[in-house]
């Protein structure tokens, strides 16, 4: 079953990177938009990125980064190693995904940036022991089947003091487990926040735009299934959002000892 599960998802971010192709999709989160409205100023360039830069500032607001060493882990497409590197100012950023087509297309997109984008593992995280002061992760860890190796490897890899910056979904059933496996690994919890009514509104917002980029990547026979992994307004995954079924957390743990 973790196999399975790992082999899944690996399958499905490949198939997306290629159906995606040239277009310009740097983010592949549900975004995060709070009651007070926007939460940083950003360049013209990155506006239409609005909702998904919101998640990761959120996130990497989590601990002062600037001239840190700081290790990614599933960037996805790039733009949240992007939008922090260029706003939160760390000394070092790497970054690593286990789709390779990703790392590939992100070198050339944001090669620029001086990002160190590689190929690995979240559950085996190829770094030395001590090697970054924060580990940031942003909506991954539901596909990792082993979740407590990848909470044992990002402890491994962070110095004395050092912070995992961390949010994703789950359903209310597998809270406890999540808890368990942070608390296992060794971490201290300094926050833990329900931030799902931020995400919904950040889908309210953005619901119209995956909608139409589903119907436009995708064969008419995948469109559902591309809406629903979107959660766009009105699919099962957004639906279990508003009623309580799936909650998103973010979280700030620190390697205290
Ligand atoms: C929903 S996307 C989020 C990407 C990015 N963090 C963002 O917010 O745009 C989940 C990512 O997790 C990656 N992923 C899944 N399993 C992984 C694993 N075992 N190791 C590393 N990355 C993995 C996928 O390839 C995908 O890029």
């Amino acid at each position: 079953m973790p196999v399975f599960q790992q082999t899944f998802w690996k399958i499905w971010y490949q198939y997306l990177s290629k159906r995606i192709g040239s277009d310009p999709v740097t983010f592949l989160n549900y975004g995060y938009w709070p009651p007070e409205g926007e939460t940083i100023t950003l360049k013209p360039e990155d506006e239409s990125n609005r909702p998904a830069i919101q998640l990761y500032h959120h996130v990497a607001s989590g601990a002062d980064l600037t001239e840190k060493d700081v290790l990614e882990v599933s960037c996805g497409h790039g733009g949240g190693a992007s939008f922090i590197k260029r706003y939160h100012h760390p000394k070092t950023y790497s970054a690593i995904d286990q789709n390779p087509k990703a790392i590939e297309s992100n070198r050339k997109t944001h090669g620029i940036l001086g990002i160190d984008f590689r190929t690995g593992d979240a559950q085996a995280l190829d770094f030395p022991e001590k090697h970054f002061d924060a580990v940031i992760n942003v909506e991954a860890s539901h596909c990792y089947p082993r979740q407590d190796a990848f909470f044992k490897s990002v402890y491994r890899v962070l110095r004395l003091g050092g912070h995992l910056l961390y949010a994703d979904f789950r359903t209310s059933a597998e809270v406890a487990q999540l808890d368990r496996d942070i608390k296992e690994a060794g971490f201290q919890i300094k926050s833990k926040t329900d931030i799902t009514p931020d995400v919904v509104r950040a889908l309210q917002k953005t619901s119209e735009r995956y909608r139409s980029l589903a119907h436009k990547l995708a064969p008419k026979i995948l469109h559902n299934v591309m809406e629903t992994f979107a959660a766009v307004e009105g699919t099962k995954i957004y639906n279990s959002f508003v009623n309580g079924e799936r909650i998103y957390w973010s979280y700030q743990l620190v390697k205290a000892t």
